[in-house]
């Protein structure tokens, strides 16, 4: 099982080229069913999630392949409607395939996607849009066997502006004849990636980064060649790690519009952020101080996914600040390790409240989860002595090579894959 070891104590410095965004890059890579075709996909971040993508692709009887940051994907050949529970269980996120599966053979059988580290993951809202759409879904032995002699385009609305449901949804759209309004939909930059693709590739889709998105399904769709956006959550880490042990550091790639409440918190703790249109620099030379309570909301509010992150910043900042995550039950686990570094932090169900120290410790922590991970890493660089970061396989799920990143960035963090 591979190590990082992080040394801190030390303010960072440098630059970093931003990786493409991996909660682009998976539906996309669902959304490859449904041309038939060769899709050429460009500055496609090589991570565990990816992998697991290609091999259900794989899996379908599709061709993949990569040159360096360039994965080709070519699902002409796609035969398969059965997506397996152990491909299934190697990535929650794989009900995404439903859709798109779904319009392109008018079948498709999926084991139920477990829970993850975060707490339950349910696709009522995925199901329900699906149903409404025509498809029948009956649930037999943890497996969801779907059909649909055909899909009708009609008025969907989400209970709650799910990302996967607008996104399973757009899919399956895609494939119904007539059109489809989906109401109270995500709003997420990647939501408005992945109708760039499918435009990309003939289909006719409006309204992404809105909450209502209207797909006028039943064309015809092609291959296409596609850069997916930059990677904001891996953008908003390392401006949470600059934060964090200070120093002064750019993102090359990196989208203010896309980390505005990331970018707003950072500059109420003290640190100066910054945008030239090609990127994103972060300064700070002091003590952060206490920020106004974070309260994580589907976007444009503030992004669970850098919940963590931010968390692990404020460490050791003067003051206190309340954290509120109100999009998953279970997103506080990286708080017990972080108090193995020193800490100070209490949690009251969905609420969190940090207490800044005047030091924190290396130590060995684990990671719990994929964000979580993250967090450990951007405390580390705050920590005198080295902290060695052990289950780093989750990590691996969204960052191409954390390490190699922070080092970029002027950090002393090592991956030890002897360990
Ligand atoms: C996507 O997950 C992201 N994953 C998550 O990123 C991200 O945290 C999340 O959106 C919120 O922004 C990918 O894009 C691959 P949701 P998703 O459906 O689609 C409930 C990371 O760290 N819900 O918007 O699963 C659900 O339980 C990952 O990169 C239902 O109740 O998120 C959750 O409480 C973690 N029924 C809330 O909605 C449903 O049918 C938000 O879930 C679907 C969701």
């Amino acid at each position: 099982m591979s190590q990082l070891l992080v040394r801190g104590g030390q303010p960072l410095n440098g630059e970093v080229t931003i990786q493409g965004a991996k909660n682009s890059v998976l539906p996309i890579l669902a959304a490859t069913v449904l041309t038939g075709d060769q899709v050429v996909l460009r500055g496609c971040p090589c991570l565990r999630d990816v992998d697991a993508s290609v091999r259900i692709l794989q899996s379908l009887g599709c061709q993949a392949r990569w040159e360096g940051d360039v994965l080709t994907v070519d699902t002409a050949a796609l035969n398969r409607c059965e997506i397996s529970d152990i491909l299934m269980r190697e990535m929650r996120s794989s009900a995404i395939f439903l859709g798109a599966v779904l319009a392109r053979l008018g079948r498709a059988d999926i084991s139920y996607p477990g829970g993850c580290e975060l707490g339950p993951r349910p696709i009522d809202l995925h199901l329900s849009g699906l149903r409404d759409l025509g498809a029948d879904i009956r649930e037999e032995g943890g497996v969801l066997h779907c059909t649909a002699a055909r899909l009708t385009g009609r008025e969907l609305m989400l209970s709650l502006p799910s990302v996967g449901a607008t996104e399973n949804l757009m899919l399956a759209a895609c494939g119904a004849e007539g059109t489809t309004v989906i109401s109270n939909a995500a709003r997420e930059p990647e939501i408005v990636d992945l109708q760039d693709f499918l435009n990309a590739c003939g289909a006719d889709v409006s309204g992404a980064g809105s909450t209502s998105v209207t797909i006028r399904g039943g064309r015809p769709l092609h291959g296409c060649e596609f850069r997916c956006m930059p990677d904001r959550i891996v953008a908003a880490t390392y401006l949470c790690a600059c934060a964090s042990a200070g120093g002064e550091i750019y993102l090359r790639g990196a989208r203010e519009r896309h980390l505005v409440t990331v970018a707003d918190a950072l500059r109420q703790a003290g640190c100066a952020v910054s945008a030239d249109g090609e990127g994103i620099a972060c300064r700070c030379r002091r003590r952060l101080r206490a920020i106004r309570p974070v309260r994580t909301a589907p976007y444009p509010g503030f992004p669970t996914d850098a919940q963590a992150v931010l968390m692990a910043a404020m460490l050791k900042s003067r003051g206190a600040t309340v954290f509120e995550e109100n999009i998953f039950e279970n997103r506080y686990r990286h708080v017990d390790e972080l108090t193995r570094m020193g800490a100070e932090i209490r949690v009251a169900g969905r609420v969190a409240v940090v207490t800044g120290v005047e030091r924190l410790s290396g130590a060995a922590v684990r990671c719990t989860d994929l964000r979580g991970g993250a967090a450990l890493c951007v405390a580390a660089l705050a920590a005198d002595g080295e902290t060695r970061i052990f289950e780093t396989a989750h990590i691996d799920r969204g960052y191409e090579d954390i390490a190699r990143d922070l080092r970029a960035l002027g950090a002393d963090a090592v991956r030890d894959d002897n360990a």
